[in-house]
């Protein structure tokens, strides 16, 4: 049994921010997220390729597991996996799924959400071409598939010592993206909205 005041002692939000001005952001969420990433990568942050995709079953039953970003883009959050998994029939009853990225050492997490568009059939194989030979080893064509989570709420979430964090959220709208900067005390609004 994993005992409650144990797992308190134990350090989290326990890296160390790097500076982030919430004025002045990118229009668009893409970039803001290229931006993060490589700072994860240039403050030596793990794989910070690695994300959890989270999907719903035919029954409205959440699942989740760990997956490897493929790309993003103006198009979306590339994912990649076999057509006949937990994932892939997730998708092909519900279309729909969410994305988070937790950057423990610069104490940043990203969650993205929307719907889920099959990328194309040369854009699968190429992604399984680009892949190691142990990798690509018995999967058979049409097996492998590519996806794209096409963002409608992607929230940069930013960790501070002071525990003042800053979650800044942007939301698709008929004009395009919008973007709010939340505080501890405005959080609460952004949750109403939700
Ligand atoms: C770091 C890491 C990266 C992974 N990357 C992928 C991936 O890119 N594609 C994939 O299908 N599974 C990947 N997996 C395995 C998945 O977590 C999962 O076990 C598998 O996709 C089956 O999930 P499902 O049964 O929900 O479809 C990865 C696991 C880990 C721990």
């Amino acid at each position: 049994m994993t005992d409650g005041a144990w797992l308190r002692s134990l350090p989290s939000l326990a890296g160390v921010a790097p500076a982030f001005d919430p004025v002045g952001l990118p229009a668009d969420p893409v970039a803001l997220f290229d931006a993060w990433l490589a700072d994860a990568v240039a403050l030596g942050v793990p794989e910070p390729h690695a994300m959890t995709l989270a999907t719903v079953d035919a029954d409205g039953v959440p699942d989740a597991r760990t997956l490897i970003l493929k790309g993003v883009s103006e198009r979306g959050w590339a994912f990649a996996g076999h057509r006949t998994s937990a994932k892939g029939r997730q998708l092909a009853a519900n279309p729909a799924a969410a994305l988070s990225f937790w950057w423990q050492p610069i104490v940043r997490a990203v969650r993205v959400r929307g719907r889920v568009e099959p990328a194309s059939d040369a854009e699968s194989a190429a992604d399984l071409a680009a892949r190691s030979a142990a990798a690509r080893s018995g999967i058979e064509p049409g097996e492998w598939m590519l996806w794209r989570v096409v963002p409608e709420r992607v929230e940069f979430w930013q960790g501070r010592p002071d525990r003042d964090h800053v979650r800044v959220v942007y939301r698709r709208d008929v004009d395009g993206w919008n973007h709010d900067v939340l505080r501890a005390e405005s959080a609460a609004e952004e949750e109403a909205r939700r």
